[in-house]
């Protein structure tokens, strides 16, 4: 995903910051046949803490992950290790109540503490460093909202103040403070986790996807190259791939994007985002002695057709105006899950299983609320209490069972996307760079063509639950509105929950 940007775009590189600037892990895929204690399939934030901790309490673990270790939603993240979520503490008591804000709370505190505990104990280099969180408001009638966050976070017992102080560059009225909060490199994070996962009877494979995972005594997982016999199983893919579960369902895929683009002054003591729309979600760093604001937002439901090289030109032209940022370097955009009632799942995959676990429904805060997840399963597994686990349940009330209708959808949640339409035009007409879906004899086409002027040509019916896939432009990506799932032009899975490819079709004749 790196050809050059678009013609009106703001340039840049388009790939992340984190990945362009961390090398890559080489650990072998699976071959064969293995028996461990617990199988992780996934190697992002979620499923590699998972399986350090486990390892750490004496199981033997074996990781399962797609494609490269933590090139999945984490290496596209912005890098806040907080637990200062934006207006979450008012909004989850208005849902849930205080004891469930308060648990959540104290979940994501100690989160950020075991992160900051990894990186001293294994002595991993990923630019962890404490800094302040602040949610801020540059208009004055948004101030109420954020006395009240401030006094509801603090009386939970969280690090919040309410302050008119914040090292912005630019006029701001004031802020919900969290202190000793941080931030790091979260690829090089879990690279770090990754290397002391693997060895000792614990096994880290790459370019291994799971195709299939069967609930039993032991836990069978299914790999293009192998299998896994496990006791316990924890499905930490992001959105679960394939349909077990009904998560892909319960938690809207959502999209956001970030520019990074170089600035004079060095890093600040502290990260940012606003409580006012456009949201914007600030963070800066210095890597190869080039120091870099990160400017995220213009997020929307991956469910919505939308022009992403606007969405980036937006994020440019604040990252420019407010902070005097040069040319974009590079930018990105990542999808994560957004549960419907506001909080994570952890716990059994269904209703009924007893040694295949889940993480999901991360918020986009997952840097802390995948860590949490993954350490109230490491207690569940290890038959340890853990005082979170019930707040964060995945069977909890809403949950849809096999065979009943989901429940409505949020108020002002878009209606569940159609298929994209077939376009008419002749695929002679298609550009370079761009893409079109063709109703051809052979089924729906998803028809892309390159700056070369080759015509790449895969199914448009997605792989999951067979969705029509539409064209991302800025990205070069065949995406899915239904539930998120992301393809490259020759139609290999980005991000499932598809777990196959696109299979080739022929060129639609005109
Ligand atoms: C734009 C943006 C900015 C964000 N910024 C922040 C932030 O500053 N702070 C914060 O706390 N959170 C942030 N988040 C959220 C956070 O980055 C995510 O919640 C978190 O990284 C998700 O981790 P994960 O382990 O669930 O998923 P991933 O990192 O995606 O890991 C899942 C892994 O599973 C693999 N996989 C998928 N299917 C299979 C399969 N079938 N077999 C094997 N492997 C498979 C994938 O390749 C992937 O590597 C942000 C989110 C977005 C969208
Ligand atoms: S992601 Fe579910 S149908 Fe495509």
């Amino acid at each position: 995903m790196s050809d050059p940007a678009p013609a009106g775009h703001p340039g840049g590189e388009l790939r992340s910051l984190w990945l362009a600037t961390a090398g890559t892990t080489s650990f072998p895929p699976l071959n064969g046949v293995l028996e461990v204690d617990v199988a992780v399939i996934g190697g992002g934030i979620a499923g590699l803490t998972a399986a350090l901790a486990l390892k750490r309490s004496g199981r033997s673990v074996a990781v399962l992950e797609a494609g490269r270790i933590g090139t999945g939603v984490t290496g596209h993240t912005t890098g806040k290790v907080t637990s200062l979520h934006r207006l979450a503490y008012t909004a989850l008591e208005q849902t849930h109540g205080r004891s469930v804000a308060g648990a959540y709370g104290r979940a994501n505190e100690a989160a950020v503490e075991h992160i900051a505990g990894v990186v001293e104990a294994e002595g991993i280099a990923c630019g962890f460093r404490r800094v302040a969180n602040y949610t801020f408001a540059e208009r004055p009638e948004s101030l109420p909202v954020l006395r009240a966050e401030a006094a509801l976070a603090s009386s939970l017992g969280l690090p919040a103040t309410y302050t008119a102080d914040v090292p912005l560059p630019f006029p701001v009225a004031g802020a919900v403070r969290f202190d000793r909060q941080a931030q790091m490199h979260a690829l090089l994070y879990l690279q770090g986790i990754a290397r002391k996962v693997a060895g000792d009877g614990s096994f880290v494979f790459e370019e291994t996807r799971a195709t299939g995972l069967r609930d039993g005594t032991p836990v069978e997982i299914g790999t293009e190259g192998g299998t896994v016999l496990a006791t316990d199983a924890i499905v930490a893919t992001n959105i679960p791939f394939g349909d077990q579960g009904r998560f892909a369902e319960m938690c809207r895929p959502h999209r956001s994007y970030i520019v990074a683009a170089p600035v004079d002054s060095p890093p600040l003591d502290a990260t940012f985002i606003s409580v006012e729309d456009p949201m914007r979600s600030l963070l800066t760093t210095k890597l190869d002695g080039v120091s870099y604001l990160l400017t995220g937002g213009e997020g929307h439901p991956a469910s919505e057709t939308v022009e992403p090289a606007s969405r980036f030109a937006n994020l440019a032209d604040y990252a420019q105006s407010r902070f005097g940022a040069g040319p974009v370097a590079y930018r990105w955009s990542t999808q994560d899950a957004m549960p419907r009632d506001g909080l994570p799942y952890v716990g059994p995959l269904t209703p009924d299983s007893r040694h295949a676990f889940v993480i999901t429904g991360l918020r986009k805060w997952g840097l802390t609320n995948g860590t949490a997840a993954a350490l109230i399963l490491a207690d569940l597994l290890n038959g340890t209490p853990n005082s979170w686990a019930s707040f964060f349940d995945s069977n909890r009330a809403g949950r849809p069972v096999a065979g009943t209708a989901l429940p409505a959808p949020d108020p002002g949640e878009p209606a569940p996307a159609a298929p994209a339409a077939a376009t008419s035009l002749p695929v002679e007409d298609l550009q370079p760079g761009d893409g079109m879906v063709v109703e051809a004899a052979a089924g729906s086409t998803a028809c892309y063509r390159d700056d070369a002027g080759t015509l790449h040509t895969v199914s448009a019916i997605c792989t999951h639950l067979g969705c029509t896939v539409g064209f991302n432009q800025a990205e070069r990506t065949w995406d899915c509105p239904c539930h998120g799932s992301r393809f490259t032009v020759d139609g290999r899975v980005i991000q499932g929950p598809a777990t196959r490819d696109l299979p080739p079709r022929p060129a639609p004749a005109t």
